[in-house]
């Protein structure tokens, strides 16, 4: 199995909480569920998507499915205000994934980038989706991470943080791929998608939210890249610092796309 680069300590689940909530109107005007009732969530971590999910989309049941007992346990209580609502938490890989009923529309988000297989995941979503069912995709493609004025510190950061990932089997560019694994899954109609930021000093206060958000999302995977010699505190801080001047430079461009896909089985 490979190492979850983010780990499970609280400080990052309560980071995965902020990050569906910053991300949120970015991910969702491109997602439609009205017609679900059984909806699969696979690697739905501490719930942070399915609250959302729940929320826009009052008639589904969810099932959720999770390698690590700690999300689900977490994702158990951030969900507890929903006790009227059917909701399964499955302990399971979703490479492996075997269920006893089958859904009309699965959802899975930031998972595929840290899976070995990720054709498996889409092999076995396939299998336990209804025929004429609906799968959407949201996940990375980190090569597209432009930012100006060029600041080696977060340069050498990046490198090392995709470095990290990769060595550890994801693919932080797994987004790229998502038409194709789609296809060799065996689904149909696949329709692809870009979201993302663009932002610069025209938008000051998104700007500097952005890199704020960045930084945590960088420091989530700090103290495993320490552990493997890629980088060093002073690394940490550097990052850190480029990410401050980024807020304030005249010149300041962010610029990073994920991809979104949908397909019918
Ligand atoms: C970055 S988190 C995203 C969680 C959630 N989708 C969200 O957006 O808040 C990735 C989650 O996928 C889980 N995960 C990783 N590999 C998995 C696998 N093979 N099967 C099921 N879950 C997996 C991790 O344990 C983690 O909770």
């Amino acid at each position: 199995m490979p190492h979850y680069i983010h780990g499970y300590l609280s400080e990052e689940q309560e980071r995965l909480l902020n990050q569906a909530g910053t991300l949120a109107s970015l991910i969702y005007p491109w997602i439609d569920f009205t017609p679900a009732k059984k909806l699969l969530e696979i690697g739905s971590g501490v719930g942070a998507q399915s609250k959302i999910l729940l929320e826009l989309y009052p008639q589904i049941e969810l099932t959720c499915v999770e390698l690590e007992a700690s999300q689900i346990q977490k994702a158990q209580a951030n969900l507890a205000g929903f006790s009227n609502r059917k909701i399964d938490f499955v302990l399971q890989d979703g490479q492996q994934l075997k269920l006893d009923k089958s859904f009309d529309s699965i959802f899975i988000c930031w998972v595929l980038e840290h899976v070995s297989k990720p054709l498996e995941v889409l092999n076995r979503a396939f299998a336990h989706l209804d025929p004429g069912g609906i799968i959407y995709l949201t996940e990375v493609f980190n090569s597209s991470f432009h930012f100006l004025p060029r600041l080696q510190g977060l340069a050498d950061y990046y490198e090392a943080y995709n470095d990290y990932q990769t060595k550890n089997g994801g693919n932080p560019d797994v987004g790229l791929q998502l038409g194709n694994l789609l296809q060799q899954s065996g689904f149909k109609e696949i329709t692809l998608h870009h979201g993302g930021f663009h932002l610069d000093q025209s938008q000051p206060e998104s700007l500097a939210n952005l890199c704020d958000y960045w930084k945590s999302l960088m420091k989530s995977a700090a103290e495993g890249m320490i552990k493997s010699g890629l980088i060093s505190e002073s690394g940490i801080t550097q990052m850190e610092k480029d990410l401050d001047q980024l807020k304030t430079e005249k010149n300041a461009v962010f610029f990073y796309q994920f991809v979104q896909a949908k397909a019918i089985r």
